[in-house]
């Protein structure tokens, strides 16, 4: 894990996903997002032109620590870094995309569900897995149960991750950061309402500072 990624992590523990088809509107996004305190986001391949939104938004948002996700395949890892990705991750885990992550000298967070999953990612060298989907492998209580097990992994859960769950996920010693695209509503991209991207950042910021300041 890179120490920048992880000290912003550390600080403020949620990791937005950026998706678009246009790279102008990614870079909009990208700030709208910095705007309100999450500088660290995944922009993920599941547009034609996403390698190219992430290009834009790692050399025009010098704020955001831009990372790629979705990442399926080792191929779309080395583009990924190529386009200036200073992370990967996947929805599942996939040695040979761990492998060009790790030989590219970048961090990768593969997803995972089972304890072989975590138990794989541990013996590829791994201390931080995305775990996914979150809110429907069980939530809380499966992610308390593999952390116990697990106990120098940390985990990033993302899928159903919402405000109102925020909090209760990041009251997991073990979670790293939480993921997900409700900072990010595909109708207010639409819209090109920037500032209710900006707010929901913010309120995501000021649930974790709750979150975690109440486990001090
Ligand atoms: C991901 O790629 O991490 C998920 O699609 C995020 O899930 P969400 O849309 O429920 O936040």
């Amino acid at each position: 894990m890179s120490i920048d990624i992880n000290n912003t992590l550390q600080a403020v523990p949620v990791v937005p996903l950026v998706q678009s088809d246009d790279p102008a509107t990614a870079v909009l996004v990208s700030r709208a997002l910095a705007a309100g305190g999450l500088t660290v986001a995944e922009v993920v391949f599941r547009t034609d032109r996403a390698l190219e939104c992430l290009q834009a938004v790692a050399e025009e948002v010098p704020e955001m620590i831009a990372g790629a996700g979705t990442v399926l395949t080792a191929e779309q890892a080395d583009a990924a870094v190529d386009a200036g990705a200073r992370f990967i991750v996947s929805p599942g885990l996939d040695d040979g995309v761990v492998a060009t992550a790790k030989a590219r000298g970048v961090p990768v967070y593969p997803g995972i569900v089972t304890p072989s999953e975590v138990q794989h990612a541990h013996n590829l060298g791994l201390d931080v897995v995305k775990f996914f989907p979150a809110s429907i492998a069980g939530g809380v209580p499966a992610l308390k149960a593999l952390s116990s097990v697990f106990r120098h992994m940390r985990f990033m859960p993302t899928g159903g991750v919402s405000p109102g769950n925020l909090a209760d996920f990041l009251a997991v010693p073990a979670v790293l950061a939480c993921g997900g695209s409700w900072l990010t509503p595909a109708d207010a991209i639409a819209k090109g309402d920037y500032e209710q991207i900006t707010t929901l950042a913010k309120e995501a910021v000021e649930i974790a500072r709750q979150a975690r300041g109440e486990q001090k």
